[in-house]
């Protein structure tokens, strides 16, 4: 499984292509299964169905849990690093994390949580939000993760595409110098939930909060009550894992489904090879379970791998801006994973704030979720890395599982802001707009993948219809990924961006159109339309041109209360940055906004706009520009 050579990775990466279910099964065979499986792979990307192994039976926890206790038990898993930094940090062993995942899947299961039932969890960063999402796991439950930032909404909108049955949660959430509530918003989505009969409270603030009798119980309590003993659910390997909700270019976010085995299969080759994890490594990932970067790198991936992982619960910035360097010298971290946000806003505080900081157990740093400029490269490197450490810009989606595009550490050959190579078993394509396949090298295309690897996307929860269109119907018979891409003159990749209505903002998904829709909402607002523009922290910031109903007297006003709607609405998280009231939006004759006109606005090129002669009303776009100077 391991890649310890350029020339392997050249061999595992034409083996992988020549020979693909050769490549897999050999990989698959190095887990535990229940049942072997004797089929590799089945797959149709034109009437798109995709199974891998899927006559073997396993389970992922059995995997991540059991198959460590005869080698290391007493090794930690995960290392707890609380939001406060006086505070202790709590180390569970392989053997601890085990038990209470055993005891909270009995806790489940007492509650009448069955195999293929759905469970919302919506925790802060604490250990419990790893035992919940292991314990789905290890009874067969589907475990649907909402990120604890989200709104009541939000949560009751996932809540009710699954139908699930039980939410687990905690009383409320510390990050920074912060109290936030988290059992309140989950009551106030419930009000709009009929399928879910029960609620699991952990505490964690001692905040007050209303418990419902014969709905709600407290975590402590049934885990106190609770066996250790519970045997792991033989799954199939096709049976879904998780469902994470992503956002796309239209519509309400939607259910990406993962799988047991390929799942699996995938996570666990990636982790081990691209961050060439070494046994007793520490590893840290910054990224929020709520996420897929956490559910892959911070719970099964390095799980999988009988890796340590860190799990930080609060924010690069508390107490102050050196918050991930004491982190990274207290635990002594080895392998560090975060998002270049994080990277721009913490080179913003500037190098004092690494003066005295030792980061000399530092080997290998990784990037996710955005392009990395190269200035936050390169300062990466020289003063986090100190010049020594390999970065893994590591490119892929909720949708791919896993990673995709990406150097393997200290292996493939670096180019700033680049991703690099395809990592085995991964076959990108680029193609023009109308789908035709752009060759050779030095060119720009839009980013396509043309065969199955085993973490694919299997379907959008409850719209399989929706995933054959959003993903295999731009180009008949290919993966499209959304992202704009260029090859250069060595073959390698750079991702340039999403070419859909999908922002990424500091390293977050969010549609254009949710956050219209949210804006919408708002009482005085006849229409609004929502652009992305470069912003220096966050990649992306979000940019809404508005018209309200009554020309607005109070125009700050009225952007607080807009803001205040899109918080409500999705979560502060998709707040735009900047509100532009107008009076038109530039609409072609069908009635279909020209996006390209108010992105140009947007990033201040007014000069530059094309053709507008499209335009149903072409001198909007002189009063929009009018208004943006
Ligand atoms: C989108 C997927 C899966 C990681 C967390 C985000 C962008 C992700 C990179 C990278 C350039 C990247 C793409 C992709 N993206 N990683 N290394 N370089 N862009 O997952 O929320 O599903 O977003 O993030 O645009 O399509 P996600």
């Amino acid at each position: 499984m391991r890649i310890n050579s350029l020339q392997e990775y050249h061999e595992a990466y034409s083996l992988s292509v020549e020979k693909p279910e050769e490549f897999w099964a050999n990989i698959a065979n190095e887990f535990d299964w229940i049942k072997p499986f004797t089929k590799v792979l089945d797959w149709s990307f034109d009437d798109y169905s995709v199974k891998w192994f899927e006559d073997g039976q396993m389970n992922i926890t059995a995997n991540a849990l059991d198959r460590h206790l005869k080698t290391i038990p007493d090794q930690a898993a995960i290392v707890y690093e609380p939001n406060e930094p006086g505070d202790e940090a709590i180390t569970l062993t392989y053997r601890q994390l085990h038990a209470r995942v055993c005891k909270f899947s009995n806790v489940l299961k007492a509650q009448g949580v069955k195999k293929g039932d759905r469970v919302c969890i919506y925790m802060p960063m604490i250990p419990e939000l790893a035992i919940a999402v292991l314990a789905c796991a290890r009874i067969g439950a589907i475990h649907s993760v909402v990120f604890g930032g989200f709104s009541a909404q939000s949560i009751s909108d996932r809540i009710n595409d699954s139908l699930c049955k039980i939410v687990i949660t905690t009383d409320g959430a510390v990050r920074g110098n912060k109290t936030i509530p988290m059992k309140e918003t989950v009551d106030d989505a419930l009000l709009s939930c009929p399928s879910v009969e029960t609620v699991i409270v952990k505490t964690r603030t001692k905040t007050p909060v209303s418990m419902l009798k014969g709905r709600d119980l407290w975590w402590e309590e049934e885990e106190a009550q609770a066996s250790a003993d519970c045997a792991p659910e033989p799954m199939n390997a096709e049976d879904p894992l998780f469902i994470l909700y992503t956002s796309g270019s239209t519509g309400k976010p939607k259910g990406v489904v993962h799988t047991c085995g390929g799942y699996m299969v995938y996570t666990a080759y990636t982790f081990a090879n691209v961050f060439q994890y070494n046994p007793g490594d520490v590893f840290f990932c910054t990224a929020d379970i709520g996420w897929i970067t956490g559910h892959s790198y911070l719970v099964y991936g390095p799980l999988l791998n009988g890796a340590i992982s860190v799990l930080f619960e609060g924010i690069p910035t508390y107490p102050d801006a050196g918050r991930f360097w004491d982190i990274i010298k207290r635990h002594q971290v080895n392998i560090f994973y975060t998002a270049p946000t994080a990277i721009r806003s913490l080179m913003g505080f500037g190098d004092e704030v690494l003066e005295g900081k030792d980061l000399s157990s530092l080997r290998v740093l990784g990037s996710v979720g955005e392009p990395i400029n190269e200035e936050a490269w390169q300062w990466y490197h020289e003063k986090i890395g100190q010049g020594n450490c390999p970065i893994v810009d590591t490119w892929w989606q909720t949708e791919t599982g896993g990673l995709m595009i990406s150097p393997i550490a200290g292996i493939t050959p670096l180019k700033p802001a680049f991703a690099t190579l395809p990592l085995p078993g991964v076959q990108p394509i680029l193609v023009d707009e109308n789908g035709k396949e752009i060759e050779g090298n030095g060119v720009n295309g839009n980013l396509c993948i043309k065969y199955p690897w085993p973490s694919i996307i299997r379907t959008t929860y409850g719209d399989h219809e929706r995933c054959k269109t959003t993903y295999f119907s731009t180009y008949p018979g290919l993966y499209f990924t959304g992202d704009g891409c260029m090859r250069d003159e060595d073959g390698y990749y750079r991702i340039t961006g999403r070419v859909d209505d999908v922002m990424n903002i500091s390293g977050h998904r969010i549609g254009t159109a949710e956050v219209e829709n949210a804006i919408n909402m708002h009482t005085g607002v006849i229409e609004s339309a929502v652009v992305g523009f470069p912003h220096d922290v966050k990649g992306q910031g979000i940019y809404a041109y508005v018209i309200c109903e009554h020309p607005t007297i109070n125009d700050d006003l009225t952007r607080k209360d807009i803001l205040a709607t899109v918080a409500r609405v999705i979560g502060p998280i998709a707040k735009p940055d900047k509100i532009q009231f107008v009076t038109g939006l530039p609409k072609t004759r069908s009635g279909k906004i020209m996006r390209r006109i108010l992105r140009k606005v947007a990033e201040g090129e007014f000069g530059s706009l094309g053709d507008t002669s499209t335009l149903l009303d072409p001198s909007v776009v002189d009063s929009i520009i009018a208004g943006a100077l």
